[in-house]
């Protein structure tokens, strides 16, 4: 019998509850206030703060499973294993237990909570590094086999160092190997050498599955646990972050020790059902099945199995995205919802299914459990689908047809730009399509094609793509300053207890939340808007500073998501000492350097989102 998603997410948690955890929920795919990434791509990003040590409220040892998105991962799927979307199972020591007792839990959960069959696991760990002073984890080898001896392994510890040294030398006998910075070391940065100083990182020690599938030898001469042949898979990792980069380029021991394990949950699933396609598992095979059902075609048939695997994926990643709030648009956040469903579009066509809309009931009843916004928003989610699928399906068969004229050899910028602006076809889709025919896109045509474009026509533009590229980030750049003024304007109506809740912003329109307990009269909308205007009127510097956060507190700045901020916080002040300073928030940026590039500003609409919460939606025009 195989195990289900969220059969395995469920023994997870509770298996580290009963070890003194607490539950957290996921947090959202938008990162909240962290400008360095545009979705949160692992369980550790919405935790940094509490890594660094500031005090989490529900206590020293976590648990979760945290939904992730990563977008560079986009072209990688339709194998087996890859996956644009996926949950990442976590638990979390904040200056509480370490490897000692992380190694062993994690190992009974695989191997005595799942079953999985000990003989299938390898492991890895960090080799050390000499130049930063890093020594090697000889205490995580001596822990592994401990671990694997009492399963009656004789577990032997080998010397890789890189992935090249790993495919000249082999398995060698081992089960615990070493490999250098670039395969053993984590940080949201990569290696040693790109961390920023202030950036938390540590050794880890990966945990593999071996499928027991030949070597391919495409992927070098043998095969070894970090080989991409697809014998392995990478199922767990345990980051032992005890260092923190510091100024001079070298590293301090952060006075906490902490860990962080992050699973795949598709993966850890998989290899409990020792079947190395994920798209089997429950949750996505439903939605596989529901295309079969619609379709004659087979997931099985080499032909078609690509298109299953992305529709699959694309269009579970986009119905989380928009639960999040990203709708389609040419924004950057929301051009990936745009692009993913797009894509996913494009291989329905293939499928012979003309209505996307029947993917989205499977997903949704597959996740609600565990995320209750699905479910919540479902209406929400098939409109919003629907619309970019209507539009979308406008102009792809005659963008198909254009295609097939321009492509009888490589493709110049001009036509992926034309592809782009009249058929509304992503630049990636483009290049998937030539790259199916084996032909080239011009790609830095096209990127100049675009540019020339937007600066020919600026005020044209806008109306044409709704923007364009950077016609919209440059509108929700403004959009992002207008929501400061919109708040500092709302404290001055109705009161200083108006607290943000939140933010969205297209290059369309701003949506803004905040706490209050009734509707806004007529009058106060008319304040509020009055007064936003006259700021932007009177032409404010906004001005960027750097400072430790209490500092920030003492100026009176406000922070909205005040309990997530690592010690030296940016803080953004609208006007200045000549001025007045009209608001003061800690933010991570950006924003228009003067409010009168702003425009006029409009409230469209005051609703309530929830018992005490209010909502505005407002334009700049
Ligand atoms: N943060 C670690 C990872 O993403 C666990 O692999």
């Amino acid at each position: 019998m195989s195990l289900k998603l969220q059969e395995v997410r469920e023994k997870y948690i509770s298996f580290f509850k009963k070890r003194g955890h607490s539950l957290i929920p996921s947090a959202s795919l938008l990162p909240e206030n962290d400008p360095t990434t545009l979705f949160t791509g692992s369980g550790m990003q919405p935790l940094i703060p509490y890594l660094l040590g500031e005090t989490h409220p529900k206590g020293r040892r976590l648990v979760n499973s945290q939904k992730s998105f990563r977008a560079e991962d986009i072209d990688e799927v339709g194998d087996n294993r890859h996956t644009t979307f996926f949950e990442m199972l976590g638990n979390w020591s904040l200056g509480d237990y370490f490897k000692d007792e992380q190694l062993p839990w994690v190992f009974e959960f695989l191997t005595d909570e799942i079953k999985i069959d000990p003989k299938r696991l390898y492991v890895t760990v960090f080799a050390g590094d000499e130049k930063n002073s890093l020594p090697k984890d000889t205490e995580s080898v001596d822990l592994w086999k401990d671990l694997f001896k009492k399963k009656g392994i004789e577990a032997e510890d080998v010397f890789i160092g890189t992935e090249e040294e790993g495919s000249k030398k082999g398995m060698q006998g081992g089960r615990i190997f070493y490999y250098s910075t670039a395969k053993n070391w984590w940080s949201r940065s990569g290696v040693p050498e790109s961390m920023p100083s202030g950036e938390p990182g540590g050794p880890d020690s990966e945990i593999f599955y071996d499928f027991g599938t030949e070597h391919d030898s495409k992927y070098g001469e043998h095969c070894h646990p970090n080989c991409d042949c697809g014998r392995f898979m990478e199922i767990g990792n345990s980051v032992f972050m005890e260092y923190v980069k510091n100024e001079n380029s070298g590293f301090d021991v952060l006075y906490q020790k902490n860990v962080d394990f992050g699973g795949g949950l598709e993966r850890i699933t998989a290899a409990a059902n020792h079947d190395s396609d994920v798209f089997k598992i429950d949750a996505l095979r439903v939605v596989i099945d529901k295309l079969e059902q619609s379709s004659d075609k087979k997931y099985e048939d080499p032909q078609y199995q690509k298109s299953f695997r992305i529709v699959a994926d694309h269009m579970r990643a986009a119905l989380f995205l928009i639960a999040d709030g990203v709708s389609p648009s040419n924004t950057e956040q929301g051009y990936f919802s745009r692009r993913l469903i797009r894509r996913a579009i494009r291989h329905l066509d293939i499928l012979g299914i003309g209505d996307g809309g029947i993917c989205i009931e499977p997903i949704i009843s597959s996740y609600s459990s565990h995320y209750d916004n699905l479910s919540r928003k479902s209406e929400e989610i098939r409109v919003i689908f629907k619309e970019e699928e209507e539009k979308f399906r406008k102009t792809l068969s005659s963008g198909l047809k254009e295609f097939d004229k321009i492509s009888s050899a490589n493709i110049s910028g001009e036509h992926a730009f034309v592809l782009f602006s009249t058929y509304g076809f992503p630049i990636d889709m483009t290049l998937e399509l030539a790259d199916e025919k084996g032909i080239v896109v011009d790609i830095d045509g096209f990127n100049t094609a675009f540019k020339e474009h937007q600066e020919k026509s600026r005020i044209g533009a806008e109306k044409k793509f709704k923007g364009g590229l950077a016609d919209t980030s440059e509108m929700s750049i403004k959009y992002h300053t207008a929501t400061h003024l919109l708040g500092a304007a709302l404290r001055e109506v109705v009161g200083d207890s108006v607290m943000q809740k939140g933010s969205n912003i297209t290059s369309e329109r701003m949506r803004f939340d905040f706490s209050h307990n009734s509707k806004l009269t007529d009058e106060e909308k008319t304040e509020v808007e009055k007064i936003v205007n006259d700021k932007i009127r009177e032409g404010l510097p906004v001005v960027c500073s750097e400072m430790p956060l209490d500092v920030a507190r003492e100026k009176g700045a406000i922070g909205v998501f005040g309990d997530k901020y690592s010690d030296v916080v940016k803080v953004y002040s609208i006007g200045d000492e000549k001025t007045g300073i009209f608001s003061m928030e800690l933010c991570g940026g950006p924003h228009v350097t003067n409010t009168n590039t702003l425009g006029n500003f409009k409230i469209l609409k005051e609703e309530a989102v929830s018992q005490g919460v209010r909502r505005i939606k407002a334009v700049l025009e």
